[in-house]
């Protein structure tokens, strides 16, 4: 029987041909743009790695050439891929839009079949592709576990396979601050490290439950950058998140004079939530989040920058006199009004320099500027407040994105995880358009993402099986059309697709 391509996330149309197209070291790229570079190299980087062959470019298009040519009415991520007995070709109108036609293209090869190796065959086939959502992303949390540069490259080259266009990067929180910025050097001399870390879930844990070890680190300038284009040749944006008003005590140690009460503070060892976070009525944090956030901006290039903006306790601002002077002088009726009046601030600030605000959904308590987009993790309740309210939505509910959740309800086989309980045929049921929103208002839900928070994932190997193959069924439906998709069809693509995992060495979890 010809091998069928398992293709995830699945495309919108593909039409089976007759014959096959022979894959082989001699086969060659033609292009006539040079939008279509990175999908090339990505190509021939990817299949040198499971072959050993290196694919050349030819100057003409001959027989038994893959031809990416440029076709203007395409969508920017839309792609036509045609497979047929004399060559291949791949059409696109911009980089993306190639890219993701080398990535089907990529998962056609049959790498496993017996005999195969040197000589492919890749049954003909016509696929018409476009993507449902444009925010298809993941959330990694490099804060509370830090994971190497090489490690983050690897995690992005699973990003591109799936189609996702988002890494939405956590980099700063109570546990550790992961970025160099020039200006205040103590951010990675002291809050990129904490003397220990908690062992055990933090709700049964003793206080005595710490490993005894310190971690930490951060990425330097020079590697974020290198980071941001290896990315970005992949087609992959990366939101950096920088925390605030909460989750703030790794910088609160460094530079205690930034909190309520003075401090002292050291970088956070326990897990949860912590009700010492950035004096909002204090000008110097102002200053100092503008001076990090002027940095960042150097370095991220992304349209949205994220300002955190959850779970920020209001214990410290109720008795803080610098906090309740900023109440009284802006006319804000409470705490909560606050923290919008220091939303608002950032949302002023990122706009004036051409970007975009967004944060978690608690941003929308008090009101926000119009521009400013919400990300919803509370359920979906705060997505579709937002999107009647006319502002820009991620869909990141908790019950069905959470990645960091336990994959199967029988926890003993699981590794410990912070709770909950999402399985793959659950992340696969998502829809991330809630049902209550008119077709108007819907056009707000940019897309959706996973959220890979790592209390639990002390590893990067474990953050990989907390990831996939969840995040498989996750970008399937991001990208794929919401009819027809039944679990049923999606399991056999997916086991097939897991040996390309395997060939990738991925730790994904096995499937059941
Ligand atoms: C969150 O999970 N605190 C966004
Ligand atoms: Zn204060």
């Amino acid at each position: 029987m010809s091998h069928f391509p398992s293709i995830i996330p699945r495309p919108l149309e593909l039409e089976g041909g007759d014959g096959n197209f022979q894959l082989s070291r001699d086969t060659s790229f033609y292009t006539n743009t040079p939008l279509a570079q990175n999908a090339v190299a990505w190509f021939v980087d990817e299949f040198y790695r499971q072959s050993g062959i290196s694919l050349r470019q030819s100057e003409t298009k001959t027989s038994g050439t893959v031809a990416l040519r440029f076709q203007n009415d395409l969508a920017p991520e839309n792609y036509i891929l045609s497979i047929q007995n004399e060559g291949i070709e791949i059409r696109a109108s911009e980089a993306r839009g190639f890219l993701y036609g080398a990535v089907s293209l990529f998962q056609c090869i049959p790498f496993d079949s017996p005999g195969a190796v040197g000589q492919w065959q890749l049954p003909a086939l016509e696929i018409r592709d476009a993507p449902r959502f444009g925010w298809r992303g993941l959330m990694l949390d490099s804060a509370r576990h830090f994971q190497p540069v090489s490690w983050v490259k690897k995690f992005i080259d699973t990003l591109v396979l799936h189609k996702f266009n988002v890494l939405h990067w956590h980099l700063t929180e109570d546990q550790g601050w992961r970025i160099e910025i020039d200006k205040y050097r103590a951010l990675t001399s002291v809050s990129a490290w904490r003397k220990h870390s908690r062992v055990g879930h933090e709700l049964k844990a003793s206080t005595t439950d710490f490993d005894g070890r310190p971690h930490g680190g951060f990425y330097s300038k020079a590697e974020l950058r290198e980071v941001v284009a290896y990315a970005a040749a992949r087609g992959v944006t990366i939101v950096p998140e920088i925390e605030m008003p909460g989750h703030a005590k790794a910088v609160l140690a460094a530079y205690p004079e930034l909190s309520c009460t003075g401090g002292p503070f050291e970088v956070e060892t326990k897990w949860g939530i912590h009700d010492d976070v950035f004096c909002a009525g204090n000008d110097d944090v102002i200053r100092f989040l503008e001076d990090v956030l002027e940095e960042v901006l150097e370095i991220f290039p992304s349209q949205f920058i994220h300002v955190g903006g959850d779970e920020c306790h209001k214990t410290r601002w109720k008795e803080c006199l610098k906090c309740q002077a900023r109440i009284k002088h802006e006319n804000l009726a409470d705490e909560n009004e606050l923290q919008s009046w220091f939303v608002r601030h950032f949302d002023t600030f990122l706009t004036a320099r051409g970007r975009r605000l967004i944060g978690w959904d608690e941003i929308l308590e008090g009101g926000l500027a119009q521009n400013a987009a919400v990300m919803s993790w509370r359920g979906e309740e705060g997505g579709i407040a937002a999107a009647r309210a006319g502002h820009d939505v991620v869909m990141a509910p908790n019950q069905q994105t959470y990645l960091d959740y336990y994959q199967s309800a029988n926890r003993a086989s699981e590794p410990l995880a912070i709770g909950g309980d999402l399985s793959l045929a659950k992340v696969y049921a998502y829809e991330p358009i809630p049902e209550s929103l008119t077709p108007e208002e819907a056009k707000h839900v940019l897309g959706g993402q996973g959220q890979l928070w790592t209390e639990y994932m002390p590893r990067p190997e474990i953050v990989e099986y907390m990831a996939y193959p969840r995040a498989c069924a996750l970008a399937e439906t991001l990208w794929s059309p919401a009819q027809p998709r039944a679990f049923d069809e999606f399991l056999p693509r997916l086991k097939a697709h897991l040996r390309l995992l395997d060939r990738l060495h991925l730790n994904y979890r096995q499937v059941d």
